[in-house]
């Protein structure tokens, strides 16, 4: 490629292998979820082999569906996002192309080690010393693309949706360092450097906030620019945008202790945690209805745009497991929540209804964008897509919330001479139906992603070379 044309081109190659390989952790890390879901069910398939039983494949379905699936597809869209919305191409191949095979280096080696049961032990963050290391090298070379693309835009002012990317990507450093911190005692083994009470603290600050700033605060960057672009409006607020965002980043560092309630952490903190988490409601449906809003005037779009039902339910399920949470961080009401399944459903009501389905509606748009096509090879396939993605959130959820309760108030149940009512393995028992429809609601899932990737395939397959050259190509003063 000549100097002329790289003057005038995005980088959409590194778009297209992050978006590629976001459809094929999607399938894995949610292949290895229904077979963990399936175990729950008939113990069974656990094999008698030790890295294929449930604790060891339970980390490395969070790690593939949060870190492989989630980061690949935020970073996708990151670079897609911030090179049009800034006018720029991304500060340095060269780096750009570090992040990606940096990126897959840290999925591979974390493939390699979970179900050898190498792990540090703290959830979200198992892996061991030396991948921390190269993750944290990753993100810093991740954070200098995005910013150093920042800096040289030719657009005057910088649109919020790179703002949420960026506290996403700031924020994430942040945690991911401060958490880690360890002492390794061999290669594949490291103690942490706080202890008690504290290593608890500091564990849940950094999963909670993984939560807010990984699985929300990078998606609703994505939120900010894919759902006006598809329905083809104006982002309803842009003032409600910006005290959305600020909103949100100052109140979700304090919400972590609603993980530690009833435990030895200091009470004001869990009490802090908890009111901190109801305040939250307040943003997050803030950025809901924004998103909502934007379709005014739009509406009738959903009827034939499968792509904007995906971005639209997911912000419907956004709204719901943001409601759900600050509920759940009520000290009373996480006496009964805690532990049990309710805690799952709500998860992955966050995870599948929110995560999963924003990701895949933004793909469904990007996609055909950066290989110079028209749309996907098959509307008829992102439609029926849709429904498999809704049914089996739906079913997964509300198995989820039935076990829950069934579990919380078996546990809690005691005759009048106070002894338990029940023994665990008959709350187990009166589980087993609820397991069976979460792996059926799981199935249904990761049957749409299936249709997904030959979708992608097909139409990955039709583009040609000057197509997709073509499609790179910007004037600096063209549309976005
Ligand atoms: C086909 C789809 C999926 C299925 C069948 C599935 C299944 C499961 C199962 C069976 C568990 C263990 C539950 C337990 O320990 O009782 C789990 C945990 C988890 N999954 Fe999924 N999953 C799916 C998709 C996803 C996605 C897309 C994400 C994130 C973007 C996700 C994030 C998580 C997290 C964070 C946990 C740990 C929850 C906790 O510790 O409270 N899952 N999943
Ligand atoms: C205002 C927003 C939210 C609040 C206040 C909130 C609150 C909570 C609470 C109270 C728990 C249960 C803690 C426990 O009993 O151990 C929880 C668990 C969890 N939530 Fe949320 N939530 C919110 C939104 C979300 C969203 C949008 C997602 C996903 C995208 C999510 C993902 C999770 C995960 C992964 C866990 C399980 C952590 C673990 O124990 O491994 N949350 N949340």
């Amino acid at each position: 490629m000549s100097t002329a044309i790289n003057q005038t081109a995005y980088n959409y190659k590194v778009v297209r292998q992050f978006a590629i390989m976001t459809v094929v952790w999607g399938v894995i890390g949610m292949g290895i979820g229904v077979l963990i879901a399936a175990q729950l069910v008939w113990p069974q398939l656990n094999f008698d082999t030790a890295w294929l039983s449930f604790g060891r494949l339970r980390p490395l379905h969070t790690n593939a569906v949060i870190f492989a699936f989630g980061g690949c597809a935020l970073m996708a869209t990151s670079f897609y996002v911030v090179q049009r919305t800034c006018q720029a191409r991304l500060i340095s191949d060269g780096l750009a192309a570090f992040t990606f095979w940096g990126w897959q280096a840290v999925i591979v080696l974390a493939v390699i080690t979970l179900p050898q049961g190498f792990t540090s032990s703290k959830e979200y963050a198992e892996l061991e010393w030396p991948i921390d290391i190269l993750l944290g090298i990753v993100w810093i070379t991740y954070a200098v693309v995005f910013f150093g693309t920042i800096m040289k835009r030719t657009t005057k002012h910088i649109y919020v949706g790179n703002w949420f990317y960026g506290a996403f990507i700031l924020v994430t450093a942040m945690l991911h360092i401060v958490n880690n911190l360890e002492i390794p005692v061999t290669w594949f083994k490291s103690y942490s450097l706080y202890s008690g009470a504290t290593d608890a603290m500091v564990q849940w600050w950094y999963g909670h906030n993984a939560v807010g700033f990984f699985l929300t605060t990078g998606f609703l960057g994505m939120m900010y620019y894919f759902v006006p672009k598809q329905a083809g409006r104006p982002v309803y607020s842009y003032r409600l945008s910006i005290v959305h965002f600020w909103a949100l980043i100052t109140l979700y560092i304090w919400a972590g202790p609603h993980h530690l309630h009833y435990t030895a952490l200091p009470d004001w903190a869990q009490s802090l945690g908890m009111v901190m988490s109801i305040i939250l409601l307040a943003p997050s449906w803030g950025g809901m209805i924004n998103g909502m809003m934007t379709l005014s005037g739009a509406w009738h779009k959903l009827r034939t745009d499968p792509i904007l039902r995906f971005l639209v339910v997911s912000l419907a399920f956004y709204g719901m497991s943001t409601f759900e949470g600050p509920m759940m961080a009520i000290k009373t009401v996480n006496a009964l929540s805690h532990y049990t399944d309710w805690t799952i459903g709500h998860v992955h009501a966050g995870a599948l209804g929110w995560v999963a389905m924003i990701s895949i509606g933004a793909l469904y748009h990007m996609t055909p964008k950066v290989f110079g096509r028209e749309e996907m090879y098959s509307i008829p396939l992102i439609n029926a897509h849709f429904w498999l993605a809704t049914i089996g959130t739906v079913l997964y959820i509300a198995s989820m919330w039935v076990n829950g309760i069934t579990q919380g108030l078996m546990w809690r149940a005691v005759n009048q001479d106070g002894t338990l009512t029940y023994s665990f393995v008959e709350a187990l028992e009166a589980s087993h139906p609820g397991f069976f429809v979460r792996a059926l609601g799981g199935a249904f899932f990761l049957t749409g992603m299936l249709l997904m990737a030959y979708n992608t395939w097909r139409t990955v397959r039709a583009a040609k070379p000057e197509e997709i050259e073509a499609a790179a190509k910007f004037t600096v003063q063209g549309a976005h």
